[in-house]
C-alpha cells in the first residue's frame, strides 16, 4: 500500500525523523486556517499518490494565509497524471540551502535491502540514475544489520557528502531506516532531504510503501487505507482474503494459482475477439484449498459486478483435488441461491478430474456448463457473455 505524503510525514515524525509542521485541508477555507495556525511562509502541496507534483503545478509557496487560500483553490480538484486532488497539505515553508536524495527499498533480485543516496536531490532521480549513475550511491543493506550508525556513515561517504553535513545526515538515515523496519515498509524515499540555511537536515517529501503481508503486525495501518479510492468489489474481496483485481470486461474469471489465472485472462481475451470483443472482468485467484466457502466468496464478489455476463471457472487440481473444487461450486451455488444468476462455464483438470466432473454432472445445475479444455471453456464463456 502506497501512502500519501502527509501520512508518510506523520510516520516520519513518530519515528523521530525531522519534519516540518503539516496540516491537511480539503477546502480553501481549511487551507487558510491551517496557514494561519502554522504562521509565516507555507507551501500548499497536492496530496496524490504520484511523483512530480511540483512540476505539475501541485506544489506552491504561499506567503500569506490569503495566498494559501488561493493556491488551495487552484490545486484542489486538479488532475495530476490521472489522479484528482481531493486533499492538500499545508506545510511549513523551509529555507532550502541544498536538496539531497535518500531511499531504502526491498531489493527482490538480490534478496536484500538497498539504500540509495545522492547529494543531488530534488530533480527527477530516474533521470539522474540514467544520465549520471555515478552521482547516485547504491549501498546494499544486510537486513540482519540494517542501517546502523556505521552503515549510515558509509552511505553518506559513498554519496559524497562533506564531513560536516554528512555527520548531520547520519542520524536522520538511521531514523529513516527505523521507519522502514518498524513499519514493515518496502520503500521509504525522501526527495528532497534538505539542508536549511541554518544547517538543519529535514525530510521535505516522503514516499512510503507498506508491505500489506505484514498488516497483521500493524493494526494501526488499516486507518491509512484510502477508502474513498478503493473499488467496493475489491474491498469486499479483501475482507474475504481473496486475491481479486477488478478489470473492465464482461467475463468473470476464477482460477487457482496466479499463473493459471493470468493465462486464463489471455485465453479469454483472445476468445473475446471472435465474440463481440468481450474481455475478462477480473483477476481472481482462489489459491490452494478452494473450499465451498472460498468458492462462494469468490462467486459472490464476481456476481456482484454488474458488468459480468458470464463466469469461467478454470481449475487445475493439484493439492486441491477437483472433487473438492466441484463440491465447492455446488455448495457455493446452493449457498448463493437466487443471487447466482449468470451462466458458469467450468473446466476442471488434474487431480481427481473424473470425480469432480461427475459431481457437477450429477448436480446438473441449470447455470453450469462443463468444458473439456481451457480453450473450449474460454470460447463458451466468451460466447455466453456476448449473447447475454
Ligand atoms: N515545505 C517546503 N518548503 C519549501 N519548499 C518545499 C517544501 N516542500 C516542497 N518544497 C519544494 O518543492 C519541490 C517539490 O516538492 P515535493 O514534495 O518533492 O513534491 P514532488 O516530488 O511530488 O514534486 C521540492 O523539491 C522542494 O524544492
Ligand atoms: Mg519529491
Amino acid at each position: 500500500m502506497d501512502l500519501f505524503e502527509y501520512q508518510a510525514r506523520d510516520l516520519f515524525e513518530a519515528h523521530g525523523v525531522p519534519v516540518l509542521a503539516g496540516i491537511v485541508a480539503q477546502t480553501p477555507e481549511e487551507a487558510k486556517a491551517a496557514a494561519e495556525k502554522i504562521g509565516g511562509v507555507v507551501v500548499v502541496k497536492a496530496q496524490v499518490k504520484v511523483g512530480g507534483r511540483g512540476k505539475a503545478g501541485g506544489v506552491k509557496v504561499a506567503k500569506t494565509p490569503d495566498e494559501a487560500y488561493e493556491y488551495a483553490k487552484q490545486i484542489l480538484g486538479m488532475d495530476i497524471k490521472g489522479h484528482t486532488v481531493n486533499t492538500v497539505m499545508i506545510a511549513q515553508g523551509a529555507d532550502i540551502a541544498e536538496e539531497y536524495y535518500f531511499s531504502v527499498l526491498l531489493d527482490r533480485a538480490n534478496r536484500n535491502y538497498l539504500a540509495m543516496c545522492s547529494v543531488e536531490g530534488g530533480m527527477e532521480i530516474e533521470q539522474l540514475a540514467v544520465e549520471r549513475p555515478e552521482a547516485l550511491a547504491k549501498v546494499a543493506i544486510d537486513p540482519l544489520v540494517g542501517i546502523d550508525e556505521a552503515k549510515a556513515k558509509e552511505i553518506v561517504e559513498v554519496a559524497g557528502f562533506d564531513a560536516e553535513t554528512g555527520a548531520k545526515v547520519v542520524p536522520v538515515l538511521v531514523k529513516l531506516y527505523d521507519v522502514f523496519k518498524g513499519e514493515d515498509a518496502t520503500l521509504v524515499e525522501v526527495n528532497p532531504l534538505v539542508k536549511t540555511g541554518a544547517g538543519d537536515i529535514l525530510a521535505l517529501d516522503g514516499k512510503v510503501t507498506l508491505d500489506e503481508n505484514a498488516d497483521f503486525r500493524h493494526p494501526r495501518h488499516a486507518a491509512l487505507e484510502d477508502a474513498a479510492s478503493t473499488d467496493p468489489l475489491e474491498a469486499k474481496a479483501k475482507e474475504s482474503d481473496l486475491n481479486y483485481v477488478k478489470l473492465d470486461g464482461e467475463v468473470g474469471i476464477i482460477g487457482n494459482g496466479a499463473g493459471l489465472v493470468m493465462s486464463t485472462l489471455d485465453v479469454v481475451a483472445y476468445a473475446g475477439e471472435k465474440n463481440g470483443g468481450v474481455k475478462p472482468a477480473n483477476f481472481l485467484d482462489i489459491g490452494g484449498g478452494a473450499s465451498a466457502e472460498v468458492m462462494a466468496n469468490g462467486l459472490d464478489v464476481i456476481l456482484g459486478d454488474p458488468q459480468v455476463k458470464s463466469v469461467f471457472v478454470n481449475v487445475f487440481g493439484g493439492i486441491t483435488a477437483c472433487d473438492e473444487v466441484a463440491k465447492g461450486i455446488v455448495g457455493a451455488l446452493a449457498e448463493l441461491g437466487s443471487s447466482a444468476n449468470k451462466p458458469l462455464v467450468v473446466r476442471l483438470d488434474g487431480n481427481k478430474v473424473e470425480e469432480g466432473r461427475k459431481i457437477l454432472q450429477d448436480a446438473n445445475h441449470p447455470l453450469v456448463t462443463l468444458a473439456a479444455t481451457m480453450d473450449e471453456g474460454a470460447d463458451k464463456a466468451a460466447a455466453l457473455a456476448n449473447a447475454n
